[in-house]
């Protein structure tokens, strides 16, 4: 498929996992590595490496991987790169952030999280509620074409909303909330925060967090191409305010304090390499920042060109479901098939070597919310590295077993 700014042979090239003949659908679970990033993440392990610190050059190898992965993450999502948090996934950013936050609320508090989103950005929100006996409050959204709109998020503000945890889009039905529109409801609400799960969103949008409005913004490198491990940024001044639980020897300074132990140095070299190759996917000039923006512009043309030709040929097979149709939304198809289970199609696609998982991919309030269960549906997901061919043996294989 034709693209103007986007090589996907040569993207493809990168990585080493394409050459054996899987097709990868299931990068929303996690996509590939490049070679350039597993290649950062030896080199950092083998260079020399000691706790991070001034004096040796081993520690200042440590030192700059930090800082380097910081900067990085900062030109991903036009952040400062002293308010990136480094955790150990996503998950555990929104623990760590609503266990902070909720010190500050108190029963008749208002914490607003949605059916939408991935249970990441649900549970500990939940249980921070309950903990701090603020009163928890649900969005919902269309069941049959799965947007969740601006309308429905205000449906749940009141004068009392101290925090909204919002999706930046649903790893399940792909749905992309209009976030600036959103942020502009809740910030209407004195003191009210919004924070926003960009782990799906990173990977195929440009992201610029001040324009979307989210006051936390969290995002997984491993979905765009690095290693497994988390990211939450916000505005460092808003990170001063808050005190999470921490060792007494350890930094109290910002973002230090919320980075519990020793952090992952090589992982954040493999982070830094990500978004170096982010810069490169498509052939341009200026800052890294600029340089990403450009790439994200293409994967999202990219993707869209391709998505609109893989919904095309599931809709065209007898038997399909597609689920949700939302009118922004990722590249992430979620589809049934008539007198098979989810897991009977993952399985005869995986025979085909074409990798689309069945789940409800924990986002299990979403998938019981628009019927589907706790089983959910099979999910096939593009990347810059999914190539015409890919879909077309997805659809085939999808024919195939439908036509039984
Ligand atoms: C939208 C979304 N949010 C959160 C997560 C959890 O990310 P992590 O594995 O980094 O905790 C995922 C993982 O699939 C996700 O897709």
């Amino acid at each position: 498929m034709a693209c103007m700014s986007l090589d996907v042979d040569r993207i493809r090239s990168s990585f080493p996992a394409l050459s054996q003949g899987v097709a990868y659908f299931d990068g929303p679970g996690g996509t590939q590595t490049p070679r350039e990033v597993a290649d950062a993440i030896a080199a950092t392990m083998t260079a020399g490496l000691s706790n991070h610190g001034t004096v040796t050059a081993a520690e200042r190898r440590a030192e700059e991987a930090i800082v380097a992965a910081r900067s990085a993450v900062a030109d991903l999502v036009g952040c400062r790169a002293d308010g990136v948090v480094f955790t150990r996934s996503a998950t555990q950013a929104a623990y760590d952030v609503s266990r902070a936050l909720a010190k500050r609320w108190g029963r008749g508090d208002e914490v607003v999280v949605s059916r939408l989103d991935h249970d990441a950005n649900i549970r500990p929100w939940v249980r921070a509620a309950e903990a701090s006996g603020a009163t928890l409050r649900w969005i919902e959204f269309d069941r049959d074409t799965a947007e969740l709109t601006v309308a429905d998020v205000a449906a749940q503000l009141s004068p009392r909303t101290r925090l909204v945890a919002l999706t930046g889009a649903s790893n399940l039905l792909g749905s992309r909330p209009d976030l600036p529109a959103v942020a502009e409801a809740v910030h209407a609400v004195p003191g009210a925060l919004l924070y926003v799960d960009g782990v799906h969103l990173t990977p195929h949008a440009p992201i610029d967090v001040a324009e979307l409005g989210a006051d936390f913004f969290a995002c997984s490198p491993y979905k765009f191409f690095g290693p497994h491990h988390g990211v939450v940024v916000a505005d460092p001044a808003l990170l001063e305010e808050l005190h999470p639980d921490k060792l007494l020897p350890s930094s109290d300074a910002v973002p230090e304090r919320f980075e519990l132990g020793t952090l992952p140095y090589e992982l954040l070299a493999g982070t830094t390499a990500a978004v170096d190759f982010i810069a490169g996917l498509a052939a341009s000039e200026g800052s890294r920042r600029q340089r990403v923006l450009t790439s994200m512009r293409a994967v999202e043309e990219h993707e869209d060109e391709l998505f609109t030709h893989l919904l095309d040929g599931l809709s065209a097979v007898g038997g399909v479901t597609l689920h949700g149709s939302p009118k922004r939304r990722t590249p992430t198809a979620l589809f049934s098939v008539a007198g098979h289970t989810g897991q009977q199609v993952y399985e005869h696609l995986a025979g085909l070597d074409v990798n689309a998982p069945a789940s409800s991919f924990y986002a299990l309030e979403a998938s019981r919310w628009i019927g589907l269960g706790d089983d959910g549906a099979v999910r096939a997901g593009l990347a810059p590295y999914t190539s015409t061919e890919d879909v077309d043996r997805l659809v085939a294989g999808v024919a195939a077993l439908a036509g039984r």
